[in-house]
Protein backbone atom coordinates (compact mmCIF):
# COMPACT_ATOMS: atom_id res chain seq x y z
CA UNK A 1 0.00 0.00 0.00
CA UNK A 2 1.16 3.39 -1.16
CA UNK A 3 -1.31 5.85 0.08
CA UNK A 4 -2.05 4.38 4.24
CA UNK A 5 -4.57 6.64 5.80
CA UNK A 6 -2.26 8.48 8.33
CA UNK A 7 -0.38 9.96 4.71
CA UNK A 8 -3.99 10.58 2.74
CA UNK A 9 -5.55 12.59 5.92
CA UNK A 10 -1.96 14.42 5.42
CA UNK A 11 -2.41 15.24 1.51
CA UNK A 12 -6.10 16.02 2.00
CA UNK A 13 -5.58 18.74 4.79
CA UNK A 14 -3.07 20.33 2.81
CA UNK A 15 -4.83 20.14 -0.69
CA UNK A 16 -8.54 19.94 0.30
CA UNK A 17 -11.54 17.43 0.82
CA UNK A 18 -11.12 14.24 -1.36
CA UNK A 19 -7.85 15.61 -3.17
CA UNK A 20 -4.18 14.33 -2.86
CA UNK A 21 -2.16 16.45 -5.17
CA UNK A 22 -1.83 19.92 -5.76
CA UNK A 23 -4.07 22.52 -7.62
CA UNK A 24 -7.49 21.62 -7.13
CA UNK A 25 -10.35 22.84 -8.72
CA UNK A 26 -8.58 25.37 -10.41
CA UNK A 27 -6.21 23.14 -12.06
CA UNK A 28 -8.76 20.66 -12.87
CA UNK A 29 -11.13 23.68 -14.74
CA UNK A 30 -7.66 24.66 -16.70
CA UNK A 31 -6.98 21.34 -17.68
CA UNK A 32 -10.24 20.55 -19.22
CA UNK A 33 -10.28 24.80 -20.63
CA UNK A 34 -12.26 24.09 -24.54
CA UNK A 35 -13.81 20.56 -23.29
CA UNK A 36 -17.61 20.73 -22.10
CA UNK A 37 -18.01 17.76 -20.20
CA UNK A 38 -22.13 18.04 -20.10
CA UNK A 39 -23.77 14.53 -20.41
CA UNK A 40 -20.58 12.58 -20.87
CA UNK A 41 -19.42 10.17 -19.97
CA UNK A 42 -15.41 9.64 -18.39
CA UNK A 43 -13.34 7.52 -17.38
CA UNK A 44 -10.89 8.68 -14.19
CA UNK A 45 -7.43 6.66 -13.72
CA UNK A 46 -5.96 6.86 -10.68
CA UNK A 47 -9.00 8.78 -8.71
CA UNK A 48 -7.84 8.57 -4.66
CA UNK A 49 -10.16 9.68 -2.75
CA UNK A 50 -12.63 11.02 -5.14
CA UNK A 51 -12.45 14.70 -4.62
CA UNK A 52 -11.90 15.33 -8.77
CA UNK A 53 -14.37 13.05 -9.99
CA UNK A 54 -17.34 15.00 -7.37
CA UNK A 55 -15.93 17.63 -9.41
CA UNK A 56 -16.02 16.72 -12.98
CA UNK A 57 -19.86 15.60 -12.28
CA UNK A 58 -21.18 18.35 -10.02
CA UNK A 59 -18.93 21.31 -11.31
CA UNK A 60 -18.30 20.33 -14.85
CA UNK A 61 -21.32 18.60 -15.45
CA UNK A 62 -19.91 14.93 -16.03
CA UNK A 63 -23.14 12.50 -16.81
CA UNK A 64 -21.18 9.75 -15.47
CA UNK A 65 -18.03 9.39 -13.88
CA UNK A 66 -15.99 5.74 -13.32
CA UNK A 67 -12.62 6.60 -10.99
CA UNK A 68 -10.59 3.56 -10.72
CA UNK A 69 -7.93 2.80 -8.58
CA UNK A 70 -5.09 0.65 -6.96
CA UNK A 71 -5.65 0.72 -2.78
CA UNK A 72 -9.18 -0.76 -1.93
CA UNK A 73 -9.15 1.53 0.68
CA UNK A 74 -9.00 4.53 -1.65
CA UNK A 75 -11.85 2.83 -3.33
CA UNK A 76 -14.10 2.75 -0.06
CA UNK A 77 -12.99 6.11 0.92
CA UNK A 78 -14.08 7.98 -2.17
CA UNK A 79 -17.40 5.98 -2.98
CA UNK A 80 -17.96 7.27 0.95
CA UNK A 81 -17.44 10.60 -0.82
CA UNK A 82 -19.69 10.48 -3.93
CA UNK A 83 -22.49 9.22 -1.36
CA UNK A 84 -22.01 12.10 1.18
CA UNK A 85 -22.18 14.07 -1.55
CA UNK A 86 -25.13 13.06 -2.71
CA UNK A 87 -23.57 11.34 -5.96
CA UNK A 88 -23.04 7.83 -5.99
CA UNK A 89 -25.66 7.22 -9.01
CA UNK A 90 -23.61 9.21 -11.45
CA UNK A 91 -19.82 8.78 -9.82
CA UNK A 92 -18.61 5.59 -9.27
CA UNK A 93 -15.51 3.95 -8.12
CA UNK A 94 -14.08 0.05 -9.24
CA UNK A 95 -10.49 -1.26 -7.98
CA UNK A 96 -8.47 -2.02 -10.45
CA UNK A 97 -4.53 -3.75 -11.26
CA UNK A 98 -2.41 -1.73 -13.49
CA UNK A 99 -2.38 -3.26 -16.86
CA UNK A 100 -5.42 -3.58 -19.51
CA UNK A 101 -8.32 -1.24 -18.45
CA UNK A 102 -11.34 -3.64 -17.94
CA UNK A 103 -13.66 -1.66 -19.85
CA UNK A 104 -14.85 -2.28 -23.40
CA UNK A 105 -13.46 -0.55 -26.82
CA UNK A 106 -14.75 3.20 -27.16
CA UNK A 107 -16.61 3.31 -23.91
CA UNK A 108 -15.86 7.11 -22.52
CA UNK A 109 -15.88 10.70 -24.03
CA UNK A 110 -12.70 11.82 -21.83
CA UNK A 111 -10.29 9.91 -19.77
CA UNK A 112 -8.96 12.10 -16.87
CA UNK A 113 -5.92 11.07 -14.72
CA UNK A 114 -4.46 13.70 -11.95
CA UNK A 115 -1.12 13.17 -11.01
CA UNK A 116 -1.22 9.23 -10.83
CA UNK A 117 0.11 8.32 -14.38
CA UNK A 118 3.27 8.69 -12.44
CA UNK A 119 3.08 5.66 -10.86
CA UNK A 120 2.54 3.56 -13.95
CA UNK A 121 6.06 2.76 -15.55
CA UNK A 122 4.87 1.84 -18.92
CA UNK A 123 3.56 4.95 -20.39
CA UNK A 124 2.69 3.50 -24.25
CA UNK A 125 0.96 0.46 -22.62
CA UNK A 126 -1.28 3.07 -20.33
CA UNK A 127 -1.56 5.79 -23.26
CA UNK A 128 -2.51 3.07 -25.64
CA UNK A 129 -5.36 1.57 -23.10
CA UNK A 130 -6.43 5.22 -22.74
CA UNK A 131 -6.83 5.40 -26.44
CA UNK A 132 -9.02 1.98 -26.90
CA UNK A 133 -11.25 2.48 -24.30
CA UNK A 134 -11.80 6.80 -25.80
CA UNK A 135 -14.98 7.18 -27.75
CA UNK A 136 -13.58 8.00 -31.46
CA UNK A 137 -13.25 12.29 -31.16
CA UNK A 138 -12.75 12.04 -27.25
CA UNK A 139 -9.97 13.42 -24.97
CA UNK A 140 -7.88 12.03 -23.47
CA UNK A 141 -6.10 14.87 -20.59
CA UNK A 142 -3.43 14.24 -17.62
CA UNK A 143 -1.33 16.04 -14.72
CA UNK A 144 1.55 14.42 -14.84
CA UNK A 145 5.19 14.84 -13.14
CA UNK A 146 7.78 14.23 -15.92
CA UNK A 147 11.52 15.05 -15.56
CA UNK A 148 14.15 16.19 -17.68
CA UNK A 149 16.74 13.63 -19.12
CA UNK A 150 19.16 12.01 -16.89
CA UNK A 151 17.40 13.57 -13.63
CA UNK A 152 17.30 10.10 -12.56
CA UNK A 153 20.90 10.33 -11.64
CA UNK A 154 21.07 14.24 -10.39
CA UNK A 155 22.17 14.76 -6.61
CA UNK A 156 18.71 16.96 -6.16
CA UNK A 157 16.43 14.55 -7.28
CA UNK A 158 18.13 11.65 -5.43
CA UNK A 159 17.93 13.54 -2.36
CA UNK A 160 14.45 14.64 -2.49
CA UNK A 161 12.98 11.08 -3.76
CA UNK A 162 15.13 9.42 -0.35
CA UNK A 163 12.87 10.99 1.66
CA UNK A 164 9.71 9.57 0.29
CA UNK A 165 7.73 6.71 0.80
CA UNK A 166 6.10 6.60 -2.54
CA UNK A 167 7.44 5.25 -5.82
CA UNK A 168 7.51 6.87 -8.84
CA UNK A 169 8.05 5.82 -12.62
CA UNK A 170 9.21 9.40 -13.98
CA UNK A 171 9.61 9.95 -17.54
CA UNK A 172 10.89 12.90 -20.11
CA UNK A 173 8.66 15.19 -21.56
CA UNK A 174 9.91 14.17 -25.36
CA UNK A 175 9.50 10.46 -24.45
CA UNK A 176 5.76 11.18 -23.15
CA UNK A 177 5.05 13.25 -26.49
CA UNK A 178 6.41 10.12 -28.38
CA UNK A 179 4.05 7.77 -26.50
CA UNK A 180 1.43 9.52 -27.07
CA UNK A 181 1.95 9.77 -30.78
CA UNK A 182 2.88 6.08 -30.99
CA UNK A 183 -0.27 4.92 -29.07
CA UNK A 184 -2.25 6.71 -32.17
CA UNK A 185 -3.32 10.11 -30.41
CA UNK A 186 -4.56 13.32 -33.09
CA UNK A 187 -3.69 16.68 -31.26
CA UNK A 188 -1.32 15.17 -29.01
CA UNK A 189 0.37 17.71 -26.56
CA UNK A 190 2.50 17.83 -23.48
CA UNK A 191 2.40 21.53 -21.57
CA UNK A 192 5.24 22.36 -19.41
CA UNK A 193 3.69 23.71 -16.03
CA UNK A 194 6.85 24.17 -14.25
CA UNK A 195 6.47 27.74 -13.57
CA UNK A 196 2.97 27.54 -11.81
CA UNK A 197 3.81 24.72 -9.79
CA UNK A 198 7.28 26.28 -8.38
CA UNK A 199 4.79 29.22 -7.28
CA UNK A 200 2.58 26.93 -5.40
CA UNK A 201 4.99 24.71 -3.80
CA UNK A 202 6.60 27.56 -2.15
CA UNK A 203 3.00 28.60 -0.80
CA UNK A 204 2.86 25.17 0.53
CA UNK A 205 6.45 24.93 1.78
CA UNK A 206 5.71 28.66 3.53
CA UNK A 207 2.69 26.74 5.06
CA UNK A 208 3.80 24.13 6.19
CA UNK A 209 6.56 25.68 8.17
CA UNK A 210 3.94 27.92 10.14
CA UNK A 211 1.37 26.62 12.60
CA UNK A 212 0.04 24.88 10.60
CA UNK A 213 2.16 22.25 10.97
CA UNK A 214 1.52 21.97 14.76
CA UNK A 215 -2.76 21.23 13.24
CA UNK A 216 -1.32 18.83 11.12
CA UNK A 217 1.11 16.68 13.72
CA UNK A 218 -1.71 16.53 15.94
CA UNK A 219 -3.47 14.69 13.56
CA UNK A 220 -1.68 12.23 11.39
CA UNK A 221 1.60 12.40 14.19
CA UNK A 222 4.77 14.55 14.05
CA UNK A 223 6.91 12.26 12.06
CA UNK A 224 3.87 12.39 9.35
CA UNK A 225 4.10 15.97 9.55
CA UNK A 226 7.60 16.70 9.46
CA UNK A 227 8.14 14.30 5.90
CA UNK A 228 5.26 16.19 4.39
CA UNK A 229 7.55 19.55 4.93
CA UNK A 230 10.61 17.72 3.75
CA UNK A 231 8.91 16.27 0.59
CA UNK A 232 7.53 19.72 -0.15
CA UNK A 233 11.00 21.24 0.26
CA UNK A 234 12.66 18.07 -1.90
CA UNK A 235 10.41 18.79 -4.33
CA UNK A 236 11.26 22.92 -4.57
CA UNK A 237 14.43 22.12 -5.10
CA UNK A 238 13.75 19.67 -7.98
CA UNK A 239 11.73 21.86 -9.26
CA UNK A 240 14.08 24.76 -9.01
CA UNK A 241 16.64 22.63 -10.78
CA UNK A 242 14.63 22.16 -13.81
CA UNK A 243 15.06 18.11 -13.36
CA UNK A 244 11.16 17.96 -11.80
CA UNK A 245 8.83 18.85 -14.91
CA UNK A 246 4.60 18.76 -14.01
CA UNK A 247 3.11 18.75 -17.37
CA UNK A 248 -0.63 18.35 -18.23
CA UNK A 249 -0.95 16.14 -21.43
CA UNK A 250 -3.40 16.15 -24.22
CA UNK A 251 -4.46 14.32 -27.22
CA UNK A 252 -7.64 13.12 -28.97
CA UNK A 253 -8.82 9.55 -30.38
C1 LIG B 1 -1.24 11.38 -6.14
S1 LIG B 1 -2.62 10.32 -6.08
C2 LIG B 1 -3.78 11.29 -7.01
C3 LIG B 1 -5.21 10.94 -6.70
C4 LIG B 1 -6.24 11.83 -7.37
N1 LIG B 1 -6.12 11.79 -8.82
C5 LIG B 1 -6.09 13.25 -6.90
O1 LIG B 1 -5.48 14.06 -7.62
O2 LIG B 1 -6.54 13.54 -5.78
C6 LIG B 1 -2.21 9.01 -7.22
C7 LIG B 1 -3.27 7.93 -7.30
O3 LIG B 1 -2.96 7.00 -8.35
C8 LIG B 1 -3.30 5.70 -7.91
N2 LIG B 1 -2.62 4.72 -8.77
C9 LIG B 1 -1.33 4.29 -8.72
N3 LIG B 1 -1.10 3.38 -9.68
C10 LIG B 1 -2.25 3.22 -10.37
C11 LIG B 1 -2.66 2.42 -11.48
N4 LIG B 1 -1.81 1.58 -12.09
N5 LIG B 1 -3.93 2.52 -11.92
C12 LIG B 1 -4.81 3.36 -11.31
N6 LIG B 1 -4.48 4.14 -10.26
C13 LIG B 1 -3.23 4.08 -9.80
C14 LIG B 1 -2.86 5.72 -6.46
O4 LIG B 1 -3.39 4.65 -5.72
C15 LIG B 1 -3.37 7.09 -6.04
O5 LIG B 1 -4.70 7.05 -5.62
Amino acid sequence: MQYPTNLTDALEFIWGEGILSPGGPEEVAQMLEGIDLCGRRVLDIGSGLGGIDVLLAAKHGAAAVIGIDVEPQLIDSARDLAAKKGLAGRVTFQLVTTGKLPFADASFDLVFSKDAMVHIADKLAVYSEVFRVLKPGGWFIAADWLWSEGAAEGAVVHAWLSKMQLTFAFTPPADALQALIDAGFAEPGVADRRHELQEANRKEVALLEGPIRQRLAAMVGTEMAESRLASAKGRQAALDSGCLIPCHLRGRR
